[in-house]
């Protein structure tokens, strides 16, 4: 091929990938965009505010994007990204994520407060046997509800407040339960779990 040929083709490559972006594209360049706040591998930037989504369950980082989109959970950071996402790339953006492994050991000892939360605490605080219905077996997440375990301790402290004072509202069921649990008791909680 002439470099002539050659440059035609090149152009005419780029020409046609800029108009006709091939499927899943657009959720590559995302989930790459990630990586600025939820870190390159897995383990956040700043992990007292920003959750690990590596290894969430899928169907709860899709929940969260939307909630996040149409303003039901609010978060400066989260709402500006979800606004730019398509629902429909949400799925294959959460499937990325979910199959990715949960970082265990770097995020629990950059994350973890003081001593007591770095090394999971031998028995699980009164009360948390309920979670487990939904947050199921060693709060790993599934169908019905989020991972919790290894989350950071500022990261659940904070949720768990939000959905206490009615600041976070995208669920019915987080709201009234920890309504009823004491602050005392969700700071042992979030020790306990940032520790998992
Ligand atoms: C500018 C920083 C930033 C960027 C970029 C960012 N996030 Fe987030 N993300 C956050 C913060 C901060 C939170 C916690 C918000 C809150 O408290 O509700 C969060 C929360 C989330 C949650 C909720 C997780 C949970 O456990 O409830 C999901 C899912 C999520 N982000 C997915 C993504 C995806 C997918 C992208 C890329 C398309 C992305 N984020 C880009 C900062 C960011
Ligand atoms: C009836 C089922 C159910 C029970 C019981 C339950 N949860 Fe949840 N929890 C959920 C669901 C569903 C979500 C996701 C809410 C959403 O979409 O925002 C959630 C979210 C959370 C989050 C936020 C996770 C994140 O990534 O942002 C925390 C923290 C949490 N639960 C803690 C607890 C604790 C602690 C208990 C026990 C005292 C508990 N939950 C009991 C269903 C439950």
């Amino acid at each position: 091929m002439t470099k002539l040929a050659l440059l035609l083709a090149c152009l005419a490559g780029a020409t046609f990938t800029a108009l006709k972006p091939a499927v899943g594209q657009n959720v590559d360049a995302q989930v790459q965009s990630c990586a600025a706040c939820h870190g390159e591998n897995g383990v956040p930037a700043d992990p007292k505010i920003t959750p690990i989504i590596w290894g969430q369950a899928e169907y709860w980082i899709q929940k969260a994007l939307r909630s996040y989109k149409t303003g039901e959970r609010q978060n400066p950071a989260m709402q500006a990204v979800a606004q730019s996402i398509k629902i429909e790339d949400m799925r294959p953006i959460a499937r990325h994520f979910a199959g990715k492994m949960w970082p265990e050991n770097s995020a629990k000892t950059a994350s973890a407060p003081e001593t007591s939360a770095r090394s999971a605490p031998a028995a699980e605080p009164n009360g948390m046997a309920v979670c487990k219905v939904c947050h199921q077996q060693n709060f790993q997440g599934g169908l019905p509800a989020p991972r919790l375990a290894g989350l950071s301790y500022e990261y659940l402290i904070a949720q768990m407040r939000a959905f206490a004072d009615d600041q976070r509202t995208d669920n019915e069921d987080m709201p009234k339960i920890m309504k009823d649990v004491s602050a005392s008791d969700r700071d042992a909680i979030a020790r306990y779990l940032a520790g998992l």
